[in-house]
C-alpha cells in the first residue's frame, strides 16, 4: 500500500450512507481468476479478444469461442472468493445502502454473500440463444467420459437452443455489443445518489463501464480507488490506495467498523 495507511477512507467509509462498490477483474485476481489487461497474465495479452469476445467471432467459430468461454467457467468454478470479496459483504451489512456493480463475468461477490450485484457485463453462468429472441439455456451434462474441466483452447460445440436450435452463446457482453439496460440504468441511479464510491481493480478503460465512477465524481460523491497500479481513474479518486484488493478492503473495513 505504499506506506497509505486509510484511516481518511475508512472514516468517509464509516460515515457514509450509500456506498456504491464498482468492480473490475483485479478483484477477482486473488483468487486465481486471470485479468485482462495485466502484462504477461492478463487474457488479453495470451489471446485475441477479436477471435473470441464478438459476435463475429461466435458466428465464425462457434466451438473455438464456447470452448474458451467453458475453460473460463471451469477456473471460476475452482476458485472461491477472495478477503475482498467478503470485506465487501461486510460493508454491505454495515451500510444497508450499498450497490455493488461489478464489471465481472464471475460469481465471486454472490459466492461470498452479497445479495444483488450489478453485473454489467452479463455472466459465465447465464447462457441464451444466439438469435435475437435470447432464449434463456441451460448447460447441458457432460457425456460419459468428458474430462470434467475443458482444457485450455479445447474446442466444444455449443448446445443447441431448446426452442429453435441456434446454438447457445455465453451471456456475456462481447466487444461492440450494448450492456444490459436495466443493469446499465440502475448502475448510473446508484452512481448517482452514492457519497462514496469505491471503485476496486479496474483499469478504466472500457466504456460506459468506466463512467460509473465517474458519474458518481460529478454527482458529488467521494470516490475512493482500490489498484495497485495508476490508472485514468486517478484523476477523479479523492483517495487513491495502493494495493490489492484482498489487502486494502480487509484493513479498510477492519479500521472503519474496528
Ligand atoms: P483489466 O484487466 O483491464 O484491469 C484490471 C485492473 O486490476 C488493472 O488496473 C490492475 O492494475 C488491477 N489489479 C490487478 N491485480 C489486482 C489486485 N490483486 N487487486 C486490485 N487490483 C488489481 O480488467 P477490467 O478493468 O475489469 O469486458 O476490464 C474491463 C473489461 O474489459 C472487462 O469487463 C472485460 C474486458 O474486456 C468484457 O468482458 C465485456
Amino acid at each position: 500500500m505504499e506506506g497509505v495507511l486509510p484511516h481518511r477512507a475508512a472514516q468517509l467509509l464509516g460515515e457514509a450512507r450509500r456506498v456504491v462498490i464498482f468492480t473490475g477483474a483485479g478483484m477477482s485476481a486473488e483468487s486465481g481468476v486471470p485479468t485482462f489487461r495485466d502484462d504477461l497474465t492478463g487474457l488479453w495479452a495470451r489471446f485475441d479478444a477479436q477471435q473470441l469476445a464478438t459476435a463475429e467471432a461466435f458466428r465464425t467459430d462457434p466451438d473455438l469461442v464456447w470452448g474458451w468461454y467453458e475453460w473460463r467457467r471451469a477456473r471460476v468454478r475452482r476458485a472461491e472468493p477472495n478477503s475482498g470479496h467478503l470485506a465487501i459483504t461486510t460493508i454491505e451489512s454495515r451500510i444497508p445502502g450499498s450497490t455493488v456493480i461489478t464489471q465481472n463475468v464471475d460469481d465471486l461477490h454472490e459466492r461470498a454473500g452479497t445479495q444483488a450485484v450489478i453485473h454489467l457485463h452479463g455472466s459465465l453462468f447465464t447462457p441464451r440463444c444466439g438469435t435475437a429472441a435470447a432464449h434463456p439455456a441451460t448447460f447441458p451434462d457432460p457425456p460419459d467420459g468428458e474430462p470434467a474441466e475443458p482444457h485450455e483452447g479445447r474446442r466444444i460445440s455449443p448446445p443447441r437452443c431448446a426452442y429453435c436450435r441456434a446454438p447457445v452463446r455465453p451471456g456475456v457482453v462481447w466487444f461492440g455489443e450494448a450492456l444490459p439496460e436495466a443493469a446499465l440504468t440502475a448502475a448510473v441511479e446508484a452512481a448517482t445518489a452514492c457519497d462514496v464510491l469505491l471503485t476496486v481493480g479496474t483499469s478504466g478503460v472500457v466504456y460506459p463501464a468506466a463512467a460509473i465512477p465517474q458519474i458518481a465524481a460529478r454527482s458529488g460523491a467521494t470516490v475512493i480507488q482500490v489498484n495497485p497500479q495508476p490508472t485514468p481513474l486517478d484523476r477523479i479518486a479523492a483517495i487513491n490506495l495502493r494495493g490489492t484488493a484482498a489487502q486494502v478492503l480487509s484493513t479498510l473495513v477492519a479500521t472503519a467498523w474496528r
